[in-house]
């Protein structure tokens, strides 16, 4: 049986009081299919699933976040502004990282290692047997391995904001904030290559073969151009201005490594189209970083309407992602795409005025959306 602990009363009701105090900008926090799996196990009650389901602020301002966890090491969400997918075959790809974080911290335990989330309520202790570790296990064991603590007794904390399976990079920022704050708690003195290096190995049991992108975004949290290969490199980006994008999130969660297995049959089944899509993505990415520069935001969105038509016809969009885009260019958008992995997930927008009205329109729809800026 897999061991769970639930919390004490008294910590339980202090969290509830807390989840009430900042009801009006409480994150959610999920990842992984970390809740899947709780919540199959009777492990999330009604008082916090009211936290996860609660709507993500429009404008991201992260005050009560990060008031409450600032000193903690953080691994950071972002989007993709450009080049997903092609990325996965050696095309370039532009990130940023957005205002949602995963913190954790590492605290003194007697006896074996619990992994933590105490804004669910929820905790639980870490299989000795590998065979038995689930997904969100999983990752924080490797890690351990990895950093040669398997044997050392643990509390892990983990505190996330960034909604799970979003294509907003949950996954290697909850890698990112973990394995930061076990060098921290250790004193292992790990380099921010190496910790980019481990959390890619923690995205490879998340998704498969991932580019790196999302862990290089989660540890360095600045806007790169990145490109995998032999050894992977990426360059900081440095905006003129910051440019303001919309995030539309559909609610549906998209597997990426899902659509990435999609897309890699679809080049089995025929490489001429997939290659010469891939060739099309890594020039319009190559355009926007001129075009970034620039400024020139009436170009940037055109190029962002033309690398969405691209993933559109490589099968990664969904009726959710188009209604929002739909949503988007009803209400002006000078540019709008799917980001990340789709099927799901998240799109984001390119609006003259920082698009205040689409927010509310696109939550009319059913749907979340926020705003962030990027640079
Ligand atoms: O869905 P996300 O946030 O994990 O982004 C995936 C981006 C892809 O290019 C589709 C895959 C990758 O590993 O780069």
């Amino acid at each position: 049986m897999p061991s769970f602990r639930k919390l004490p009363e008294k910590e339980k009701a202090r969290m509830i009081q807390d989840r009430h105090l900042h009801s009006s900008s409480a994150p959610a926090g999920v990842f992984g299919s970390v809740m899947g799996e709780l919540v199959e196990a009777g492990e999330i009650e009604i008082w916090k699933t009211g936290e996860v389901v609660s709507p993500v602020r429009a404008k991201i301002g992260l005050s009560s976040f990060v008031d409450e966890h600032g000193g903690m090491a953080a691994g950071h969400g972002k989007i993709i502004l450009f080049g997903e997918h092609a990325v996965v075959y050696g095309s370039r790809a532009i990130a940023s990282p957005i205002p949602l974080a995963v913190r954790a911290r590492v605290l003194g335990e007697d006896d074996g290692v619990w992994l933590a989330f105490p804004r669910w309520g929820v905790e639980r202790r870490m299989q000795k047997d590998s065979t038995r570790l689930t997904s969100f296990e999983a990752p924080a064991a490797l890690i351990l391995g990895e950093l040669g603590l398997a044997d050392r007794t643990m509390r892990i904390e983990v505190f996330s904001e960034i909604p799970r399976s979003m294509g907003l990079g949950g996954s290697a920022a909850v890698a990112v904030a973990i394995i930061r704050a076990l060098d921290r708690h250790f004193e292992v003195g790990l380099s921010d290559d190496a910790v980019n290096a481990l959390a890619y190995q923690c995205e490879c049991i998340a998704h498969g073969t991932p580019s790196g992108i999302d862990n290089t975004v989660a540890t360095f949290g600045q806007p790169l151009v990145y490109q995998k290969g032999a050894s992977p490199s990426f360059q900081p980006l440095h905006l003129k201005q910051p440019i303001a994008m919309i995030v539309g999130m559909t609610g549906v969660e998209g597997s990426t490594a899902e659509m990435v297995a999609r897309v890699r049959e679809g080049r089995r089944r025929n490489r001429t189209f997939y290659d010469s899509v891939i060739q099309e993505i890594d020039s319009i990415t190559v355009q926007a970083l001129e075009t970034l520069d620039s400024n020139d935001l009436v170009l940037i969105g055109e190029l962002m309407n033309t690398n969405h038509g691209f993933l559109r016809r490589i099968g990664v969009s969904s009726r959710e992602l188009e209604e929002l885009i739909r949503i988007a260019h009803g209400h002006g958008a000078y540019g709008a795409k799917l980001t990340g992995g789709g099927g799901g997930g998240s799109m984001i927008a390119l609006f003259p005025d920082g698009g205040n009205r689409v927010v509310e329109a696109m939550r009319d729809a059913g749907y979340q959306a926020m705003e962030v800026r990027i640079g």
